[in-house]
């Protein structure tokens, strides 16, 4: 019979920076799928990679006084480089993709080539703001006051020629895949798409630039490079040979369409619009399914490198091992939505789990092994009443936790081989084997008890091996497991280890941590870390003027009358708070990150003192949304937009409406 095949990816990389937990949180994910599928016997392959060109790498190299070449060649081979967090977080990728890789730059010169040919990408004019010193295209929206948010000039009304992809010519057919089809996951992500995006219309994508150089060349017209995105998602093609010779076409036919791509979820938009149009127009088949996982947060908001508020993964896995940071990952916080990660959760992960429940069973079971029989298990064993129930529970463990695994639920998964470890150590407590080994009468039943503890420790390590690789390699080795009793199929199977196993005593897995100390030590190591971020960026001085809630400025004291066309100028829209966080700067503003329905957009807001950050994750709330952006903070911060605000009594409270659930972010409020 053929292998059955699996492919599955990670987004390519901005190596604009080091990498943080959140893109490490992504490639375990797929790591652990990856594995997962190849112990049931899947040909897998794993693809992960860079995403190396666009205008932000260029600046930042010429920041760093060395070509882009050479600034994303040390971000991604360099020391403590990408390719170095993976060895150390024990990725097993198959593939690598970097795209500045020559055949996936000249594959996608072929690809462009063959849209344009088709008449489905086109040669129009791109209209926009221009700031002539910086030679920049900008958007109404990004400007600063009217200017060039780079250099603070005015701006002029320009166009020029760009290439455009017909995306509106394949809307219905992308509306269709996303609503009728199970493409896009988790299933909550697609009103947003619909609603926010195919519904008021896809205008045609503009898909080339001429503002900067660090990209792929049109090569039939080279003063223009290819729109980043379009270079960026045929990645998951390029590397298996489509339209190139670094791998064989083969690669291509067996593993092309994709069994899943994982993507962070504010790149679904890319991934399920664009993606599957591109992929129609080439008349290539469509990926299986897109899966856009959550964020993990820090504080509520979100990490970003120059706030200096990221998590470092190699802190972490060089401290705690990769397991456990990998275990903890998938353990804690459910794939699909957003998580809030903090050391004292890790640490609480580690002791409970791995070191209490995990770390315990191994140790005791192997120990009194060890100490009443000499390691090895005599053949004469007896049953007794409590085996059943943990019978039953390890032998349906592996359907459970296929169910789960084949919905990316991964905490799922987890959770149920946890459950078993825990019936496991329950089991320990209710036969006794310390009393059962105090009469030779007893000891067939000491024996049984034993072997049954080893064998659902054998059925549970099965399965956590896409986990914790290099645990259960180390568990495997103290339970003396064959090859055969490692497998898929031998996890549907009690009895697999020899009635007479031999175990050893080992290493203790997972030695307790001490929480307070280990807290604040890695409090310590982490505020150095952002000290050192932020001497980088420019030090922050307190603004002179705040900035008020929108009820200060939106509704007056004086209630002045305004004909319906100056209201109709205020654009009001419904907006979902997806970061906030209290400003060191500012005692009274609030700095939130809100989702506008098509983009995020930062919003300072002098609300502080009436709500804290948690009060507004996640929920929905108005917006004025054409207010001119605001620099504050000396520049630090541009805030573009304002929070709608009531006054509500006399000393100055302040109350935020929030819109139920079923309102979608971008509704217009009138
Ligand atoms: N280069 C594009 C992807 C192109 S794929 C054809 C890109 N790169 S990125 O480096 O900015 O982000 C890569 C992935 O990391 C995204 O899926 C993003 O969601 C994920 N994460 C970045 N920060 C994250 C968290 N804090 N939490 C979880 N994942 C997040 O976008």
């Amino acid at each position: 019979m053929e292998q059955k095949k699996f492919y599955i990816t990670t987004p390519i990389y901005y190596p604009s920076d080091k990498l943080h937990i959140g893109h490490t949180y992504c490639t375990v994910a797929t790591d652990a799928m990856a594995r997962y599928k190849r112990l049931q016997g899947y040909n897998v392959m794993f693809l992960t990679g860079t995403d190396e060109h666009g205008q932000k790498i260029e600046l930042k190299a010429k920041e760093a006084g060395v070509t882009p070449q050479q600034f994303v060649d040390n971000i991604v081979e360099g020391p403590k480089g990408v390719k170095d967090l993976w060895k150390l977080m024990n990725i097993s990728y198959d593939r690598f993709i970097r795209t500045t890789d020559d055949y996936h730059v000249s594959a996608i010169q072929k690809i462009f080539k063959k849209m344009y040919e088709k008449g489905d990408i086109y040669k129009g004019k791109y209209k926009g703001k221009y700031c002539t010193p910086c030679e920049s295209f900008w958007t109404e929206s990004q400007l600063v006051n009217g200017c060039c948010p780079d250099c603070g000039r005015p701006v002029v009304d320009a166009e020029e020629e760009a290439y455009f992809f017909r995306l509106s010519k394949y809307a219905d057919r992308v509306r269709d895949l996303l609503v009728n089809t199970d493409f896009l996951l988790p299933r909550s992500r697609v009103n947003e798409m619909v609603h926010n995006f195919i519904d008021p219309g896809l205008d045609d994508l503009c898909v080339s630039r001429t503002s900067f150089k660090w990209g792929v060349p049109v090569d039939f017209d080279p003063n223009h490079v290819v729109y980043v995105w379009i270079d960026a998602l045929f990645n998951y093609t390029t590397a298996l040979g489509f339209m190139n010779d670094r791998y064989p076409e083969s690669d291509y036919s067996t593993f092309w369409p994709a069994d899943v791509h994982f993507i962070g979820k504010e790149i679904v938009r890319f991934h399920s619009i664009i993606w599957p149009a591109m992929l129609m127009s080439m008349d290539m088949p469509l990926p299986k399914h897109v899966y856009g996982h959550g964020w993990l947060l820090l504080d509520g908001g979100k990490m970003s490198k120059s706030k200096g508020n990221v998590v470092d993964p190699y802190l972490l896995a060089e401290r705690y091992s990769a397991d456990a940071l990998r275990y903890f990952l998938l353990r804690d916080f459910p794939f699909g939505s957003d998580g809030n990660f903090s050391n004292e959760l890790l640490i609480n992960r580690i002791n409970m789990d791995l070191a209490n429940d995990l770390g315990n069973l191994l140790s005791r079971t192997t120990a009194m092994a060890d100490k009443y029989f000499g390691g090895i298990l005599p053949e004469n064993q007896a049953a007794g009443p409590e085996d059943d129930a943990l019978l039953e529970k390890a032998k349906g463990l592996r359907a459970r936790y296929e169910a789960d695994m084949e919905a990316y639920a991964f905490q799922n998964g987890l959770s149920d081989v946890f459950e078993v470890i825990d019936a496991a150590n329950k089991y320990i407590d209710a036969t006794a084997p310390w009393v059962l080994a105090k009469s030779e009468e007893t000891k067939p039943r000491l024996a049984r008890v034993l072997y049954n503890l080893a064998e659902t420790l054998r059925i549970c390590t099965v399965l956590l091996q896409p986990f914790m690789p290099d645990t259960c390699v180390k568990i495997f080795a103290q339970l003396n497991v064959a090859d055969e009793g490692k497998t898929w199929d031998s996890a549907a199977v009690f009895g697999t280890l020899p009635v007479t196993a031999t175990l050893h005593k080992g290493e203790n897995i997972f030695p307790r941590i001490d929480t307070a100390k280990e807290l604040a030590e890695l409090e310590a190591l982490e505020a150095a870390q952002k000290a050192a971020a932020q001497a980088a960026q420019a030090p922050a001085e307190p603004e002179k003027t705040e900035a008020p809630a929108a009820s200060a400025e939106l509704i007056g004291d004086h209630e002045e009358e305004i004909d319906f066309d100056t209201f109709c100028k205020v654009e009001m829209r419904v907006a979902e708070v997806r970061a906030c966080e209290r400003m060191k700067e500012s005692k009274k503003l609030l700095h939130l990150t809100v989702f506008d329905g098509e983009r995020e957009r930062c919003i300072l807001s002098g609300i502080a003192k009436w709500f804290a950050p948690e009060d507004l994750i996640g929920k929905k709330v108005g917006i004025v949304a054409n207010l001119a952006p605001r620099p504050m903070m000396k520049g630090k911060y541009v805030s573009e937009g304002m929070i709608v605000a009531a006054d509500t009594d006399v000393d100055g409270g302040c109350a935020i409406a929030f819109y139920p659930d079923n309102v979608p972010a971008g509704a217009r409020i009138h």
